[in-house]
């Protein structure tokens, strides 16, 4: 199973870089498996200092900003309790975690990790389906450089009607941004930093 999440990790300067990933979970949270990109800051982060902080959060915007590495502001962090990582303040749980072994033989890297350390956040506000879209439309936008753009442009707007009709304000607040981020992404050409 596939949990989307946001996952920490520190940057070579020290300072937090904050990414979407969506760990391979078979169980438990106790092991689990990150597949980044090869390119991705995330993969260079581990793969210099193999910590991390895996987040369940349920906060469109959030996902949305960790995707295009946009702060506004960055939220609040502080330094997890066991690894040398950077965690946020607010998720529903956290699970700290070190890199056990790297399989390089494909593109899509696979990173076995350990948690050593879980916590306990807020209760989720429960199942909302415009955060879901919002994370979907997150998943499309980041594969800009590779899934063909009819594919993207096909789902889209589907995936804002659910959002206009079911999300709260941030969920809307996050659609703008992302949609805005697409239209940049398309004008300049440049690829995601995936
Ligand atoms: C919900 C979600 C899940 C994602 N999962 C992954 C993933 O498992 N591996 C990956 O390389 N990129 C994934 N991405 C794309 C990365 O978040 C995106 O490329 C990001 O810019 C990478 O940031 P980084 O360079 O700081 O690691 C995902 C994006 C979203 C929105």
């Amino acid at each position: 199973m596939i949990i989307e999440a946001i996952v920490t990790t520190t940057n070579e300067n020290g300072s937090p870089n904050i990414s979407p990933m969506g760990p391979f979970v078979e169980k438990s949270f106790e092991s689990f498996e990150l597949r980044p990109f090869l390119g991705s800051q995330t993969l260079e982060n581990l793969r210099r200092r193999g910590e991390g902080v895996v987040h369940l959060v349920d906060d469109a915007l959030l996902f949305v900003n960790a995707l295009t590495h946009q702060w506004p502001e960055l939220p609040p962090l502080q330094l997890a309790m066991v690894v040398s990582a950077p965690m946020l303040k607010e998720y529903l749980r956290a699970f700290e975690f070190k890199t056990k072994f790297f399989d390089e033989s494909s593109n899509r890297i696979s990173i076995t990790c350990e948690t050593v350390e879980q916590h306990v956040g807020r209760p989720p506000r429960g199942l909302c389906r415009g955060l879901n879209a919002v994370v979907e439309a997150c998943i499309l936008i980041s594969r800009v450089d590779f899934l063909p753009r009819e594919e993207i442009d096909g789902q889209l707007p589907s995936l804002q009607k659910i959002v206009e009709k079911t999300g709260g304000p941030r969920d809307r607040e996050a659609m703008t941004l992302l949609m805005r981020h697409y239209s940049s992404l398309l004008v300049t050409g440049s690829p995601n930093r995936v």
